[in-house]
């Protein structure tokens, strides 16, 4: 359960007559309400091919920034519902299900964040946007996996960061710029289950498939992997590429827009370690149904609210981290 600083305001629970199209009737309400659907590409098929908008992290959270609706429902998880409010003080901010929250949010607690840092004083805090809005009122600059390693670029060699809360994104972004950034202990539990060996034997299959992970996989993944990027970033680089098969270790979601933009390619999805789960789907991003999209747009609930004093705290990091992108 997803645990964090702010207010929240109601849960909707009530079932739909069988009788209505629901996507007649999302579409009806977003035009009566001046409503805006961004969706993370996480999000279950139907919801994404509902939305106004589908990106990942980074591009949620700067198409949140431009929308001029006067509701923003967030298909996505808390923590991104929350960074729509810290950018958006002044709109509705929706989330179809309050209960989506984030593993490696959870990862990362508050105060035991701040008891961290305090031993260090003189570090720049760099978290990832995976955070609460708590942990981004301690930080100086946030980052999202499509942004990390440009932003980590811009700090000279020698400077002194604490990086939060993935270890395998501030491992990865340690290899690939050169710094000794010192990592806090946390991770996505989606991206750490994926099995070296079972990608190892899936390749003796598909001998002509690239392997494309995301940073949030563990380092022998990592190693294996053909490319190595944001939920962005792969999607662009199988698309681009004149290869037709692709394993890939990432939420299987994105599976769903790799797909509509290459209708020739193969996309595999990787074998989580447990065979018998279906353990590269977050579970948390697969709370949202269109029943509760529905709901949230009618009721204008659940709601994400954060005291003020917090919001305007967060909000200069994510600032900095959209002046640096
Ligand atoms: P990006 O959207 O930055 O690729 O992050 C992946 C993720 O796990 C989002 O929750
Ligand atoms: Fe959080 Fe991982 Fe789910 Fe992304 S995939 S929302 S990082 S638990």
């Amino acid at each position: 359960m997803y645990k964090s600083n702010l207010l929240t305001k109601g849960f909707i629970d009530e079932k739909i007559s069988s009788e209505i199209n629901i996507i007649e009737e999302i579409k009806t309400l977003c035009i009566e309400k001046n409503a805006v659907i961004m969706a993370h590409y996480y999000q279950p098929n139907e919801i994404q091919d509902i939305a106004h908008f589908i990106g990942d992290s980074l591009a949620l959270a700067q198409q949140a920034q431009k929308t001029n609706s006067d509701i923003i429902v967030v298909c996505g998880v808390h923590f991104m519902g929350e960074t729509a409010k810290i950018l958006c003080p002044n709109k509705k901010v929706l989330v179809p299900d309050l209960n989506a929250g984030c593993s490696l949010a959870d990862s990362c607690p508050v105060d035991k964040f701040e008891e961290f840092i305090k031993q260090y004083p003189d570090y720049t805090v760099i978290s990832y946007v995976n955070t609460t809005a708590a942990v981004k009122a301690l930080t100086d600059v946030c980052v999202t996996s499509t942004n990390a390693k440009k932003i980590v670029a811009q700090f000279p060699q020698e400077a002194k960061l604490i990086f939060g809360p993935d270890r395998n994104l501030g491992d990865y972004i340690n290899s690939t710029t050169g710094k000794n950034m010192l990592l806090w202990d946390g991770a996505c539990h989606v991206h750490e289950q994926f099995s070296l060996e079972k990608i190892v034997e899936l390749k003796k299959h598909y001998p002509n498939a690239l392997l494309l992970a995301h940073p949030e996989c563990k380092k022998p993944v990592l190693l294996l992997a053909d490319f190595i990027g944001s939920t962005q970033a792969l999607l662009n680089f199988a698309t681009q590429s004149d290869t037709t098969q692709f394993i890939i270790a990432t939420e299987s979601g994105i599976i769903h827009e790799m797909c509509k933009k290459n209708p020739s390619k193969e996309f595999i999805p990787a074998p989580p370690l447990d065979s018998t789960c279906a353990c590269n789907e977050c579970n948390f991003m697969r709370l949202n149904t269109l029943e509760k999209l529905y709901n949230c747009l009618k009721f204008e609930l659940p709601e994400i609210l954060i005291e003020e004093g917090l919001r305007k705290k967060a909000e200069k990091s994510i600032l900095r981290m959209l002046e640096m992108s």
